[in-house]
């Protein structure tokens, strides 16, 4: 039997002691953060996952501290010291030692600096190679270094802190959900393969030769099963995969919130989930955001409207800079001399461009005076840009006194007329700057949003990462129901063919899809979403008229989804859900700047295991007994 943990139990976490346990003796386990060994005395900052505690092995105890000696033998002391001497950074170790103060040696940077524990007794537990990197938040490792050692950076206090205050996401969501009347049920992983949506993994099934399984993209289809069980309420904190190309908000294997009510509408979603993350920031945090949002509910807007103003279904709020929209503007002076414009005007004036739909815009972003960019500065934003394919270019016009446009390459072509118009639209005053994106709707808002978060970062409104203080809350509501292929002229949905559109719209459904909105929504914090759901579609009648626009025929929709459709006709109740994107909240919550910053064990950008190496080639039998041949 050995002495410490069998006999010794431990005491007090690493992090745990004050000023008030002085004269305690206590028990601490944990790893040699760092080491200073003065002659007869060695000092070692002893780390766990709740902080840092000074240890001191010192010889002539005795002699300084004479309360000491009759907690320890000076034998078990000195054989402390001869450890000590040895000891290494990592080492794990335990101590048994008496607290003391540090007296005018405080060290106010730990919340235990104010005493240190001199040390009566000790054992090595383990040693430890030395680290290929300092165990530290301040040193500057490659990512893919610290990736293969993952379980030594996850020793770093900044991502153990993350992955606590993860922990404390999960029980506030279990606590808030199941006092709401949620149930947590759980849903298979090994699904069928449907179609649209996100690419999925897939699983060969060796009892049943040459088929596959999916990894269920998120519970979606089997949620609403579950409401036409009578379940009524559910939730599950779960994983999804997708194999989708990572970036720093995305990862092949993500955790949801998954949330699905039976009986309900988007508001009564709404409120549900407003009081889930109050609860979560609480005590993840130990903010209030109902001092933010004192009506207790986050603001709606439509999409229709972030669109226009931000280019984005999921603007940051936390600073203002609107997208101008100038179309009206230019086809009105029929582009206005300038060529690109008129060619534009054109379009819509011959009928090729429908004018309601508005296919092709101008927009523009003022960059205000106040901001003070130099031209290399605004040639940087432009070169950001970039990377965005299909971007072709950033003109710009800077205001003179008289309302004239310099450094611009629009400068002379444009018509007094239009130049003064778009002035005024844009409220645009001397020395500010214009910044002007034209053509392809989806492009132009992809650029200018880009453009109008690279802008508040230059101007220091946000920082380059993280929340800056500020919680910018928005439901985005009411989008699309149907995406138009200009190429085919064809329908699909734009998020899944189950969404309910709204009341209004429903006499669209057959003279003008285009125009129909859906009760969808996403929940945007800061300019991420970070969950989206909808009202589902459980009436057959508006179904079939749905599957109609889409083009799914009968047999098409029962291939793809006849269990879900018989569900559907066995007794339905009206439902609606919604997925937190639990990664991308605890992402913004802790102001980690990646993904990879808040999961234990994540991904690569290419979607591998550095730690593990996976993905990995597997045995030509283990292929051959699935019936699988890899082409190389
Ligand atoms: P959706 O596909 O919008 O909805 O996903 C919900 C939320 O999950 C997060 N998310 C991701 N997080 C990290 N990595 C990814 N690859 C990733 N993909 C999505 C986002 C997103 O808002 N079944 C529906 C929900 C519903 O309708 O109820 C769904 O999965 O934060």
């Amino acid at each position: 039997m050995s002495r410490f943990i069998d006999e010794l139990k431990r005491t007090h976490r690493c992090g745990d002691l004050r000023a008030a346990n002085e004269g305690n003796v206590v028990v601490l386990f944990g790893w040699v953060a760092s080491r200073r060994d003065h002659g007869g005395c060695v000092f070692v900052d002893l780390r766990d996952r709740t902080g840092i505690t000074q240890i001191v092995f010192d010889r002539d105890y005795a002699a300084k501290h004479p309360g000491a000696a009759q907690h320890g033998s000076a034998e078990e002391v000195a054989a402390a010291h001869k450890l000590a001497e040895q000891m290494r950074g990592e080492w794990v170790i335990g101590v048994r030692g008496l607290v003391l103060s540090r007296g005018s040696n405080k060290n106010p940077k730990i919340p235990t600096g104010e005493i240190e524990v001199l040390v009566l007794e000790a054992t090595v537990f383990n040693k430890a190679e030395t680290p290929p990197f300092e165990i530290s938040d301040d040193v500057e490792t490659r990512e893919e270094i610290r990736l293969e050692k993952r379980y030594l950076d996850l020793r770093r206090p900044a991502l153990q802190r993350t992955l606590i205050q993860r922990h404390h996401i999960n029980l506030a969501t279990r606590n808030y959900l199941s006092s709401q009347g949620c149930l947590e049920l759980e849903t298979p992983y090994l699904v069928k393969y449907t179609p649209g949506g996100a690419r999925n993994f897939l699983v060969p099934a060796r009892m049943a030769q040459g088929k596959f399984f999916a990894l269920a993209e998120s519970p979606q289809l089997y949620k609403q099963l579950l409401m036409v069980s009578g379940f009524d309420r559910y939730f599950q904190i779960v994983k999804c995969f997708r194999d989708e190309d990572s970036r720093l908000d995305r990862q092949p294997e993500f955790t949801q919130i998954d949330i699905e009510l039976s009986f309900t509408n988007q508001s009564e979603i709404f409120r549900l989930i407003e009081g889930l993350i109050f609860a979560i920031w609480k005590q993840a945090l130990g903010v209030d955001l109902k001092e933010l949002f004192p009506s207790g509910q986050f603001p709606e807007m439509p999409y229709a409207e972030a669109m226009t103003k931000y280019g984005s279904d999921k603007p940051d709020l936390r600073f203002d800079l609107p997208h101008v929209d100038l179309t009206d503007l230019v086809l009105e002076h029929g582009g206005g001399g300038v060529p690109f414009w008129v060619e534009i005007a054109d379009k819509y004036k011959s009928g090729a461009l429908r004018a309601d739909m508005r296919p092709e815009i101008v927009k523009a972003i003022v960059i205000p005076a106040a901001a003070n960019l130099s031209r290399p500065q605004l040639e940087d934003l432009e070169k950001g840009l970039r990377e965005i394919k299909g971007f072709r270019g950033l003109p710009r016009a800077k205001l003179a006194e008289d309302g004239s446009w310099t450094q611009s390459p629009l400068a002379k072509s444009i018509t007094p007329e239009l130049r003064a118009a778009i002035n005024q639209a844009c409220g645009a005053k001397p020395g500010d700057v214009v910044c002007f994106q034209f053509g392809k709707e989806s492009l132009v808002h992809t650029v200018m949003a880009r453009l109008r978060s690279d802008v508040a970062k230059r101007m220091g409104l946000i920082p380059e990462y993280g929340h800056g203080g500020k919680w910018s809350f928005l439901w985005v509501v009411n989008p699309p129901l149907f995406e138009l292929d200009e190429e085919t002229g064809t329908f699909s949905p734009a998020h899944h063919a189950f969404t309910r559109p709204v009341d209004e719209h429903l006499p669209l459904l057959e003279s003008d899809p285009a125009r129909v909105n859906c009760y969808r929504y996403d929940v945007v914090l800061n300019g991420f979403e970070i969950g989206g759901g909808s009202v589902r579609l459980h009436d057959p009648e508006v179904q079939q008229r749905v599957f109609n626009v889409l083009g799914i025929r009968d047999q098409d929709a029962r291939d793809k989804f006849g269990f879900l459709l018989d569900a559907l006709k066995s007794g339905a109740p009206p439902h609606g859900g919604i997925a937190l994107g639990m990664d991308r909240l605890t992402m913004l919550l802790s102001g980690a700047q990646t993904l990879r910053d808040v999961i234990p064990f994540p991904k690569t950008n290419q979607a591998t295991d550095l730690m593990t190496g996976a993905p990995v080639e597997v045995d030509a039998s283990q292929l051959a007994e699935l019936r699988i041949k890899t082409i190389t």
